[in-house]
């Protein structure tokens, strides 16, 4: 899909690869809708994008409250028009493990980074295909595709994502629709600062993993270049991180235990 003159709403555009989707989508023409919790962030960034506040839209709004998240969104369709390309990036992690976590973590885990991603689609996704045409990309993670120490909460929502995207797909694609899933490997964000412990706090660190990951920028060309292909699914991110589903793919009980002996953090 061409990007020049889309509408784009991206979640977590305040931060991270989606604040750099933003960046990039709009220095090529797209009209940006900004959703995340922190309105003041969003509006500093959409005053920094090509066209500034008048080209672009600011929806704050808390992935959390998936209820609330179709009402709010539709309210906002009258003043924003039809939207081409939803991208459902935002989302929380995880650094915990499974003996040490509270119940409460698996839910915000599943509530943000599953739940909010069905209910944006849910708002959006209805009139693309009264149109015949559109795309939905949710970003979720290597850790859709396989497990590691840590991530039991984190690993079950980005999972969950992987699963939903390939039935909407094959639902949708006699309807003009595309989905694209996007499983980005260690990507130099504040995603592990960010990131839930056992009891549900920001870890308030980062991990060496994402220290040492992919630069956000090269994530999201590889992002943009994946949507103006059309694909279904890619895997971006370098070394260990962005093999593993191949590694786990080909050889399983080799991938299982090196998972098990891995500190990855
Ligand atoms: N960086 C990586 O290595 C990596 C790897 C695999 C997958 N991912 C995925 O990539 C996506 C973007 O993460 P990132 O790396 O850019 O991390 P980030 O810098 O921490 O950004 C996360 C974004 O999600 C938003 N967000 C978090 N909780 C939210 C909520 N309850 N409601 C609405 N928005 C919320 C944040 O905005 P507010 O705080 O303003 O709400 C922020 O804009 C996530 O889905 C993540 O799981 C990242």
């Amino acid at each position: 899909m061409d990007i020049e003159n889309k509408t784009i709403w991206i979640t977590g555009a305040s931060s991270g690869i989606g604040m750099e989707l933003c960046k990039q989508l709009a220095e090529r023409g797209a009209r940006i809708v900004l959703s995340a919790r922190n309105q003041e962030r969003l509006m500093e960034i959409a005053e920094t994008l090509p066209g500034g506040r008048k080209q672009h839209w600011v929806v704050p709004l808390d992935l959390a409250e998936a209820d609330k998240l179709i009402t709010l969104v539709e309210a906002q369709l009258a003043e924003i028009g039809p939207v081409d390309i939803l991208i459902n990036n935002g989302g929380i992690s995880q650094r915990s493990l499974f003996v040490d976590t509270d119940l409460a973590v698996y839910r915000k885990l599943m509530d943000v980074n599953y739940l909010g991603t069905v209910a944006m689609t849910k708002a959006l996704l209805p009139a693309m295909i009264e149109r015949q045409q559109g795309m939905v990309v949710s970003i979720s993670s290597v850790a859709g595709k396989i497990g590691s120490k840590l991530r039991t909460g984190y690993s079950g929502s980005k999972y969950a994502v992987v699963g939903f995207m390939d039935c909407l797909r094959a639902e949708t694609a006699h309807q003009g629709i595309q989905c694209l899933t996007v499983c980005p490997g260690s990507i130099k964000t504040n995603i592990a600062v960010n990131a839930l412990n056992g009891s549900g706090q920001a870890q308030n660190k980062d991990d060496e993993s994402i220290i040492n990951g992919m630069p956000v920028e090269k994530c999201v060309q590889d992002i943009i270049s994946a949507i103006i292909k059309g694909r279904d699914e890619i895997i971006v991110g370098k070394g260990i991180s962005a093999l593993a589903p191949t590694i786990k793919r080909f050889f399983p009980g080799l991938f299982n235990r090196i998972s098990a002996g891995m500190e990855y953090r």
